[in-house]
């Protein structure tokens, strides 16, 4: 099976990454991504200024699924700037996934990072976790103001990282945005934002920050994000290549969401877990299951899915 997917015009060996969510912080966890199969190097959430992030406990595992309210903890753009050529050497894509708390901040690290030219760049509009900033994605208007501007300053290819939607007309209203902003991708989507878990056995919640809430990941969000790449897929026909986000523990998983028409992958909570080993499983039983199917690439895969 040929492994290798394009994405905005770059080459990727495989459709299998690391999401921006834990273990993509610092130098040496960037270069384990690095050394392992990994079809790219996707950087923690960077911002203006270097954070710790919320107190801990932040990040907790339940029976299919995790919760986490980490708070963008990541060394600053500046110290990226200076990491990314490094992690280039890679020969992979690198993804510079980036976060600001005002317009200001956006494009002062959107400019910066263009200039060390990673591969492509995320914009985080989506992260649940930080007190005083709502979710982005969730405010149409700004969301279009600050992809245009950032758009302006951008000249890599540039991607929105979304939150899901619950409902057929904010993917519409959306995914009109998107393609008047001019976007080259979507990652979707982010944790489900806000959720809140209860320890049966002490009758408290599991996570400090936020009173308990935070944003669900692991494979009981598999559906909600299945449902976001295909409301995506449908509505952008093939012009904006999605990346499937949410509840991929297996091959199956990634070739549910490949399906539905995302072109790649990233991994969160299975990644946790696992570690860097996780990409050589899921391209294994990937392929296992693409070849199955009598499919020569996974790109071939890509929105196959069947209606009735
Ligand atoms: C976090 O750091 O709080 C998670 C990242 C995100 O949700 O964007």
């Amino acid at each position: 099976m040929n492994p290798t997917v394009e994405i905005a015009g770059i080459t990727f060996p495989t459709c299998i990454m690391n999401a921006a969510g834990a273990r993509c912080v610092t130098a040496e966890e960037l270069e384990a991504i690095g050394n392992s199969r990994s079809g790219a190097i996707v950087t923690k959430s960077m911002t203006l200024n270097a954070r710790d992030g919320n107190p801990t406990p932040r990040y907790v595992t339940f029976p299919h699924g995790s919760i986490n309210s980490m708070g963008l903890p990541n060394l600053g753009y500046q110290a990226y700037v200076d990491l990314i050529p490094r992690l280039k050497e890679f020969k992979k894509p690198v993804i510079a996934s980036i976060a600001g708390f005002s317009p200001a901040e956006f494009l002062d690290i959107a400019t910066a990072i263009d200039a060390v030219k990673p591969d492509l760049m995320e914009i985080n509009l989506s992260c649940p976790n930080i007190e005083g900033h709502p979710q982005i994605a969730y405010d149409f208007e700004t969301a279009e103001q600050l992809l245009t501007r950032i758009r302006n300053v951008v000249n890599r290819p540039m991607g929105a990282k979304l939150p899901p939607y619950f409902d057929p007309a904010h993917h519409d209203h959306m995914a009109t945005i998107l393609k008047r902003c001019g976007v080259n991708f979507i990652s979707v989507i982010n944790s489900i934002g806000n959720g809140l878990v209860i320890n049966p056995e002490t009758d408290a919640v599991i996570i400090k920050p936020k009173g308990g809430f935070g944003g669900l990941g692991g494979a009981i969000i598999k559906p909600v994000a299945l449902a976001n790449v295909r409301a995506f897929a449908l509505r952008f026909q093939g012009h904006i290549p999605i990346i499937g986000v949410g509840g991929i523990e297996t091959g199956q998983d990634i070739y549910e969401h490949l399906l539905a028409g995302a072109s790649a992958v990233q991994i969160g909570t299975a990644f946790v877990e696992e570690g860097p080993q996780v990409f050589v499983r899921l391209e294994q039983e990937l392929t296992t299951i693409v070849e199955r199917k009598g499919l020569r690439s996974a790109t071939e895969a890509v929105g196959r899915l069947k209606e009735f």
